[in-house]
This record gives C-alpha cells, sequence and structure tokens, in this order.
C-alpha cells in the first residue's frame, strides 16, 4: 500500500510526539476516532491517490475474486460464480484500481424470483478495507433494487446490526444457513449412511437427463433456473448425481459437489424426496468423486430441514456458525423447503 498508494499514519493523542511526526511529513489530520479514546488517523495520497472505478465482472475476473474471498477465509467456488455470471443471472459488480486495473472488491446481486434479490459475494481485499470501498460496491449493487423490491442475504455475524440497523434489513426470516466445521469425511462414517434404496438407481446428470433435473428443481425452487442450471451440469468442473426412481422412471433427486477455492468440496444443490435419497446422493457423491472431499466437505444445509442435521450428525460433523437470512421486505417463499438438504449457494440463492 505504501509504495502504490501512500501513507496510512495513526497515532494516539496521549502522544504529542506521534503527532509532530505527522507535522513534520507534511501529512493533514483525515480523521478522528474518539470512540474509545482520541485516536487520529493522518493520510497522505491513500485517499487521493487510491482512484477505482466499478465495472462489470467478468469470467475473466473469477480467479482474482475467489482469491479475494479466499483471504478473507470464506468459501465459494467458480462452478457457482460462473453457472450464475454467465446466465446473466443478476448484477456481478468489481471495483477496479485505476492504475493498476487490480479488483479491490466484489458484490453479487441475484434474482431470486420476482421482486427478490440476493446479495452476496460482498468482499473487499483485506488491505483495502475500511476506506469506503465495501459500502460503495454495496451501494452501487442497491440501486437495482426498486421500491417494490425485497434485498435477502446470509448475513456474517458481526455484521448483522450493521445491516439490520443501518441497511434496512430488518426483517429476520427466521431461516437459518448452518455451516458444518469442513473437515474431511472418515470412511467410518461415511458408512453410516445408506447405500443404496430398492427401486432408486443413481446416474451422472449427462445431456439426456438435465432436462428432467431442471424441472425437478423448477419444482422445488417454484422458477425455472435451467440457464443457470444448464450452464453449471455443461461445466467440465460439475460432479452431479441424479437420483431415478426407477418405477416411474421420475427424478427423486440431485447432488452437486464442486470444489471451492481454498480446496474444500462443497456440497449443494442436494435436493431429495426424502432423507434416505439424500443420504444415499451424498454418499454416492463422496464415493465416485472422492478428490473433492480430501481437504474437506463444506456441509451447509438450511436449519429448518431436520433430515439434513441428522445426515450431518451421522457424518460426525459439529456446527460450526449459524447464519441469518435477513430481508430489507417480507416475501413469500414458496419452496418446497422439505425437498431442500443443501442450498445451491448462499451467495446466489436461498435455497
Ligand atoms: C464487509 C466488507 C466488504 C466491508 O468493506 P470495506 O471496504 O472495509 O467497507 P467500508 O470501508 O465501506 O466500511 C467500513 C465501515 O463501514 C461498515 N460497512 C461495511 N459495509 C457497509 C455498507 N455496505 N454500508 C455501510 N457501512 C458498511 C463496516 O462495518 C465498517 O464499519 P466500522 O468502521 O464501524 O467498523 C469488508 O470488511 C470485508 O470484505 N469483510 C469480510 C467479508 C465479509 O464479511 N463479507 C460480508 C458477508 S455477509
Amino acid at each position: 500500500i505504501i509504495e502504490t498508494n501512500g501513507l496510512l499514519y495513526m497515532t494516539l493523542d496521549s502522544n504529542p510526539g506521534g503527532i509532530r511526526i505527522a507535522e513534520k511529513l507534511g501529512l493533514h489530520k483525515h480523521e478522528e476516532l474518539p470512540r474509545f479514546f482520541n485516536k487520529f488517523v493522518y493520510s497522505e495520497a491513500l485517499w487521493s491517490r487510491l482512484a477505482y472505478r466499478m465495472r462489470d465482472m467478468t469470467v475473466d475476473d473469477i480467479p482474482r475474486v475467489l482469491q479475494i474471498w479466499a483471504e478473507l477465509e470464506l468459501q465459494e467456488g467458480s462452478l457457482s460464480v460462473k453457472s450464475f455470471l454467465s446466465a446473466k443471472a443478476g448484477q456481478y459488480v468489481v471495483a477496479v484500481d485505476n492504475r493498476t486495473d487490480q479488483i479491490l472488491g466484489v458484490c453479487a446481486l441475484t434474482k431470486v424470483m420476482e421482486n427478490t434479490y440476493i446479495i452476496g459475494l460482498y468482499g473487499v481485499d483485506r488491505r483495502y478495507q475500511g476506506l469506503g470501498i465495501g459500502s460503495h460496491i454495496f451501494s452501487t449493487i442497491m440501486t437495482h433494487i426498486g421500491p417494490d423490491d425485497s434485498a435477502v442475504l446470509f448475513s456474517e455475524h458481526h455484521l448483522q446490526d450493521m445491516y439490520r440497523e443501518r441497511l434496512g434489513f430488518s426483517h429476520d426470516s427466521g431461516i437459518q444457513l448452518i455451516a458444518y466445521e469442513c473437515r474431511p469425511v472418515r470412511t467410518r462414517n461415511l458408512q453410516n449412511l445408506v447405500d443404496s434404496i430398492a427401486g432408486i438407481r443413481i446416474k451422472r446428470i449427462g445431456d439426456s437427463l438435465m432436462d428432467s433435473v431442471v424441472e425437478y428443481d423448477r419444482k422445488v425452487h417454484r422458477q425455472s433456473r435451467a440457464q443457470v442450471l444448464n450452464r453449471m451440469f455443461s461445466d467440465p468442473e460439475c460432479r452431479a448425481l441424479v437420483a431415478i426412481d426407477e418405477s416411474g422412471d421420475q427424478v427423486a433427486g440431485y447432488g452437486v459437489i464442486h470444489m471451492c477455492s481454498d480446496g474444500n468440496g462443497r456440497v449443494g444443490p442436494l435436493y431429495a424426496d426424502s432423507e434416505s435419497v439424500a443420504e444415499l446422493l451424498l454418499r454416492e457423491l463422496i464415493d465416485n468423486f472422492p478428490e473433492m472431499v480430501v481437504k474437506g466437505l463444506i456441509y451447509e444445509p438450511l436449519a429448518n430441514n431436520t433430515g439434513a442435521m441428522s445426515i450431518a450428525d451421522k457424518l460426525g460433523l459439529k456446527v460450526e456458525v449459524k447464519l441469518p437470512v435477513l430481508f430489507t421486505k417480507q416475501i413469500d417463499m414458496d419452496f418446497q423447503w422439505d425437498k431442500v438438504y443443501c442450498s445451491h449457494s448462499p451467495n446466489f440463492s436461498i435455497i
């Protein structure tokens, strides 16, 4: 930062020498932070020389965006970002340094259903936090929310008060995302999951089954996500299985596992007609694609599906954190909740 943008110099008012040094350097007082004690922030150039612009995110930006995201110790996979971005399912914005063209921050807005948009992937490169870039990207994204629309997000704990009190996300849906501790799956625990169900066949999702799975997803989600799903299933990174009920040759569930930027494999969507079908799909995903879970499994169901939690217990997973779903306006969520075992991605989708 010093080399490219300037010097950020903070001193305490209890040390006149600290202030004199700032004056000798010709720094001007930028801000006074009186919250705990008087702390002066002197800045020469950091604010004035850091010029950035907002632009739409492109597919080429995905590696850098995921690098920022991984450095923030948050998890997302290029498969999700690519599928939603290339299907033009919303507005995806990055803040870019004018001089270096480097991406400094990102935020995503995806249409979930009529008048409802989810905000996700909200992050700023650690080195550039606290300079107003985050608020700027967020307010840029919010300009796409009309007066009749509701915006929704999965809130990190430390930001809940800000979202609720300062940014208008005052409606708590009562729904929570449960993030389980991410760890490799033990073979012993995997054996606790069902390994077969009479009349249910597990198959890879190829071209011939894509339409049936998209239709199954539409019934669960109540909205067609054909564009996003077709892109996702056609992507070489996608590892996806479908459960077929042989009695009527019907889809009884489907599951996807993909690699996140931190090297962990994330399950989602995992939708199924019953807990046993969800269990079987998960077991088969792990058995068929073991390379996805060498480091760890990201398993994040919604708390209103008790079956999903009992699967976590069978796998020996421990709850790490619960994230509430906050809205700017109350909306009707008419999803088939009982079929949702893991959501698609909390950055792009409610379920
Ligand atoms: C949240 C985050 C994107 C904010 O980016 P930023 O560039 O540092 O934000 P700003 O400089 O605009 O704002 C800094 C201050 O405003 C708050 N703020 C953050 N986003 C804001 C917004 N959209 N509007 C108003 N205030 C905001 C911050 O909490 C901070 O307040 P504080 O000084 O009282 O601590 C950044 O801290 C980050 O990447 N955090 C880790 C990832 C994360 O938690 N993402 C949110 C997932 S729900």
